[in-house]
């Protein structure tokens, strides 16, 4: 590492200086770190993470480089990237059926991009491995009864006792052997062969094994997914998801927020994409509408001004969710459309490419996000197809609804 890169990183870091050298797949576990289960079972952890370690990753590394490649282009505008799919997916059969809506909302979404705007753009889903949430509280009520929350299918079951809600480090394997068969009916599916996978890297222990080498390159990458991204709960520039990620040749995602300072984001950047590539580095705006055209301005000429040629992808679902009269979590297509238009105004007018979207979406008649055009939903339709494991996501005409209005916003600006 060059004396340059210390120096830009301000030394702020001093013990960092000498390890950032070399990086190793478990030296995250010296730094801090947030939103890990507290497993009972360290015997039965270690266990299951030496079965991952020895066993065959779910993507290889030459798609991998591709997908780098693919976003290099959306880097230097020519390109745009759609990605969507659940906020969290769960343990029940990955059935033809649901893997090829999924499929066919990403390429049906990206295929509409594509003709109006005239670029290729690249279908990701949140598939094959989004199976771990963070949280804002560790416990939750159910019913009068406080109980551990639930973190996703990888760590524990949504049913409200506490037995369930116990930390299993089984589910690993469970977890991988449904992202396989995601990726496999994935990979069979007609419209599925172009879609490429993306989830939250939250659970180290998880992730640490399906670090694999490779020869080609020789670098390290991560087998699990095509592109990691840290949540905004665990981006801190010294902490562990961000160095574990440092050191994967993989594209890397980083959700930003309303409170990421632009400081914050200077030392995220130059963590993870020191050598400053195009296609390394994809940063995800989820602002909230009423703070975009207020937060993201200084957070785009930060990284402008260090130097790191990212894509800019909007999330305008995780800013902005409320509570419905129900007591269920939705968005509002109202507000989702204020902030992707807000979002795209400041990247053209900073002489920016808004490089994407993403999105919690399914192709199903759900009623989790409320409005929308044709056959909307309404605030006390919302419990009647209320089906998330998480987030409210958009259905398959809010979707088609959301493309059409990006479309828009893109030419307007052209
Ligand atoms: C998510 O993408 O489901 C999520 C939890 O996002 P964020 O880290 O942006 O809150
Ligand atoms: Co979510």
């Amino acid at each position: 590492v060059s004396v340059d890169v210390l120096e830009r990183s301000g030394g702020s870091l001093a013990w960092e200086q000498s390890d950032w050298v070399s990086w190793a797949q478990s030296d995250w576990r010296r730094l801090p770190i947030r939103q890990q289960p507290d497993w009972p079972d360290l015997e039965m952890l270690r266990r299951v993470t030496g079965w991952l370690m020895t066993g065959p990753g779910l993507v290889g590394a030459a798609e991998v480089r591709d997908v780098r490649r693919s976003l290099a282009r959306v880097a230097r505008g020519e390109g745009f990237v759609v990605q969507a799919g659940d906020c969290a997916e769960t343990f029940e059969r990955p059935t033809i059926g649901t893997v090829n809506a999924a499929a066919e909302l990403l390429t049906g979404a990206a295929g509409v991009m594509a003709a109006r705007l005239g670029v290729p753009v690249l279908p990701i889903g949140r598939i094959a491995g989004q199976y771990a949430k963070p949280r804002s509280a560790p416990v939750e009520r159910v019913g009068g009864v406080e109980l551990p929350v639930f973190r996703g299918f990888l760590v524990n079951s949504p049913d409200p006792v506490p037995q369930a809600r116990v930390p299993d480090p089984v589910r690993l394997i469970r977890a991988y052997q449904h992202s396989s068969a995601t990726l496999r009916l994935l990979r069979e599916s007609p419209a599925g062969a172009a879609v490429r996978t993306s989830h939250e890297a939250l659970v180290l222990d998880y992730e640490e094994a399906f670090v694999r080498w490779d020869p080609e390159a020789g670098e390290w990458f991560l087998a699990s997914t095509h592109l990691p991204w840290v949540g905004v709960r665990t981006h801190g520039p010294g902490d562990a998801h961000v160095r574990f990620l440092s050191g994967v040749a993989n594209p890397v995602g980083c959700k930003v927020g309303p409170d990421t300072t632009p400081d914050q984001l200077r030392r995220i950047c130059e963590r993870l994409d020191p050598e400053r590539q195009a296609g390394r580095l994809v940063l995800i705006a989820r602002m909230g509408a009423g703070n975009v055209v207020r937060c993201l301005p200084r957070l785009v000429a930060a990284v402008e001004s260090a130097g790191h040629p990212v894509v800019w992808l909007c999330d305008p679902m995780h800013g902005n969710t409320v509570r419905a009269p129900s007591g269920h979590k939705v968005r509002h297509i109202e507000t989702v459309k204020a902030e992707l238009a807000g979002f795209f105004r400041i990247l053209y007018a900073m002489g920016g490419w808004p490089g994407g979207i993403h999105l919690e979406a399914v192709g199903r008649r759900v009623t989790e996000c409320v409005g929308g055009a044709r056959g909307g939903v309404a605030e006390e339709d919302v419990p009647s197809n209320y089906e998330s494991a998480c987030d409210p996501r958009l259905n398959a005409a809010q979707t088609a609804e959301i493309v059409g209005y990006v479309c828009g916003l893109c030419r307007a600006a052209a």
